[in-house]
């Protein structure tokens, strides 16, 4: 496959192709969105979830997800890549952003950004943008922000949140970024926002009418074991598949019956009579 440029995700956009996204956070999950041909692979921060174990996102550091940046482009070679600006990467000064963002090129070998909120961060993405590293925004469920929305909840499902999160999204736009994550909010308001923008939507429990989805790639998959969410499609029951394959190499080993002569290794028996006189 032609590898996938900011271009590639323009041509689909206009030509109302849906755009799919989907995580990916070490070599082999890298790998499988490369072979799926899925567009854009995101190394998110819910790695620090489903690949680390951590309660939610926020401890996540910049070399943790550098280091899990770097192990995806092993794989997934010719998907536009776009690494998670962690929380506390971007935050205290859009200086300090720019740098960030930076090391995600140099460092993690990402060709664009992703990172959270709306039109607080406009003066933050403008200058990570004007460089040359494509931004990709995200509002409505901000995960980095839970504390304060108390909770992982539907956001903008009322009239003046709607607004504000429309207001969000022209900002995202006028700062510059290729893309937007809509995360958990009414079909309706996901519908509207797309249809005002002229740089595609990227949906997660937005229903629909998005130009593209993005799902996490282990909560697809099935092996993610804790809170799911609504707007998740489980495509495979992996957990229960994996699991069961380990509970019978254990029961076959304790058995006796793995290893079997066709794992095992022969000896010629010449070789063999001379090696035990
Ligand atoms: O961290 C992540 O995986 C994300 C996507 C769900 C958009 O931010
Ligand atoms: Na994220």
């Amino acid at each position: 496959r032609a590898k996938v440029t900011i271009n590639t995700i323009q041509k689909l956009y206009k030509s109302k192709e849906p755009i799919t996204v989907l995580t990916a956070h070490d070599y082999p999950t890298g790998l499988f969105v490369e072979k799926a041909g899925i567009e854009i692979c995101l190394v998110g921060d819910s790695l620090g979830m489903v690949a680390l174990g951590y309660q939610n996102t926020s401890p996540i550091t910049m070399e943790e997800m550098l280091h899990h940046c770097r192990a995806v482009t092993r794989g997934a070679k010719s998907s536009f890549l776009v690494g998670d600006m962690p929380f506390g990467s971007y935050e205290t000064s859009p200086t300090n952003a720019l740098k960030n963002a930076i090391r995600f090129v140099k460092e993690g070998n990402m060709e664009g950004v992703k990172l959270e909120g709306g039109s607080e961060m406009l003066e933050t993405i403008q200058k990570i943008t004007r460089i040359g590293i494509p931004v990709m925004g995200h509002i409505g469920l901000t995960p980095q922000r839970q504390s304060s929305l108390g909770g992982y909840k539907l956001q903008g499902n009322t009239a003046d949140k709607a607004k504000k999160l429309i207001e969000d999204a022209k900002s995202l736009q006028e700062a510059g970024c290729f893309a937007i994550v809509l995360e958990a909010i009414p079909e309706p308001i996901a519908t509207c926002v797309t249809k005002i923008l002229r740089i595609p939507t990227i949906g997660i429990g937005a229903g629909a009418g998005t130009n593209g989805q993005v799902l996490v790639q282990q909560d697809m998959l099935g092996i993610f074991d804790r809170f799911m969410p609504r707007f998740c499609k489980h495509y495979a029951k992996l957990d229960k598949i994996v699991t069961d394959a380990i509970k019978t190499y254990r029961e076959e080993v304790k058995t006796g019956v793995f290893p079997a002569k066709e794992h095992s290794y022969p000896m010629e028996k010449e070789e063999y009579e001379k090696f035990i006189q």
